[in-house]
């Protein structure tokens, strides 16, 4: 079976680890390109350690890491460390990785790779704020026809948002690298909050997670774990929302999820509502004006999510 050439670009970040963990179990199906990072869950400097970390622990630091963005393309940061630890990797001891970074800036990694690619060849799995994304495409807008798809977990409609009323933290982050993204023409598929808060990390099944008995799965439980707790107590939920794997679950298995195709805009404008996400799921706007742009996912089979996360972290023992 020909295996499936993806990059993953992601703000590592606890999901953003167990994200990794997924597609690293899949390299039979999966040719990991390689790996970028980006600011975003905490700085770059972080996410790029945490990545290696992820890695080092899978075993599969044959695969190239490439350091991004450390800011947004027109903001300051905003990270989430008051979620994901100061080190943005609660349940993992850090240290410094074996494993190097590579000396290419990540962007220039992803226009480089897709220029020797064919034509809709690679599909993006994209985790965190888009500004590498956004800043490979408009360095060099010719390789927009090599991506067959975007898979990226951001956005809300239903849900609502996750850092201010209105706003998801992926897009909240970095609005304009969003906008830049969903206006390329390149086919989107957006996982938002809607269905990663369907995807609740229970305690039954971080215990089952548990019951795996081996080293990758007992570190995504150590890192589900406290994860998890944060947003418990704030959604009053049996456990936190898995956000990221849901990217990599929609990959090995779109059956899992319901989406439709419709017009998303991005507010990079308004104080109060900049980040927001409007999904016009209802088909209520001309068009001509507001085209049709991703595939919205609206419904989650959470069981089956959660059955391909157990069945790849059982392919580490
Ligand atoms: O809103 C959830 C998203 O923001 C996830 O990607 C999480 O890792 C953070 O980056
Ligand atoms: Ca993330």
């Amino acid at each position: 079976m020909t295996k499936t050439p993806i990059i993953i670009d992601c703000d590592p970040g606890q999901d953003d680890a167990v994200m990794l963990m997924m597609a690293f179990a899949k390299r039979d199906q999966l040719d990991i390109l390689g790996i970028c990072t980006v600011a975003g869950n905490v700085s770059i400097d972080k996410t790029t350690r945490n990545a290696r970390i992820i890695c080092e622990i899978c075993g599969q630091t044959d695969i190239p890491v490439y350091a991004g963005y450390a800011a947004p393309l027109k903001r300051r940061l905003f990270t989430a460390d008051e979620v994901h630890g100061e080190e943005g990797m609660n349940g993992v001891k850090v240290y410094e990785p074996e494993m190097p970074v590579q000396e290419k800036h990540a962007v220039n990694f992803i226009v480089d790779i897709l220029r020797e690619k064919e034509d809709g060849e690679v599909t993006l799995i994209v985790t965190g704020p888009m500004t590498n994304i956004a800043a490979a495409f408009s360095q060099a807008p010719g390789i927009k026809k090599k991506v067959k798809e975007i898979i990226l977990m951001g956005g809300a409609l239903r849900m609502g948002g996750n850092v201010t009323p209105s706003a998801e933290f992926n897009i909240f982050v970095d609005p304009e690298a969003a906008h830049i993204v969903y206006k390329s023409g390149v086919k989107t598929v957006t996982i938002g909050l809607d269905v990663t808060h369907q995807v609740l990390a229970s305690n039954a099944r971080l215990a089952r997670i548990k019951a795996i008995g081996n080293k990758v799965a007992d570190t995504a439980c150590e890192i589900l774990g406290p994860y998890s707790f944060f947003d418990s107590e704030k959604y009053g939920t049996d456990g936190g929302p898995l956000h990221d794997p849901c990217t990599i679950a929609y990959l090995l298995d779109p059956s899992l999820f319901k989406t439709k195709f419709c017009n998303i805009e991005v507010e990079c404008n308004s104080e109060l509502t900049v980040g927001h996400t409007a999904v016009d799921f209802w088909e209520g706007m001309d068009p001509k004006e507001r085209p049709k742009n991703t595939h919205w996912a609206y419904e989650v089979d959470d069981k089956g999510v959660y059955r391909l996360l157990e069945e790849c972290l059982a392919t580490f023992s």
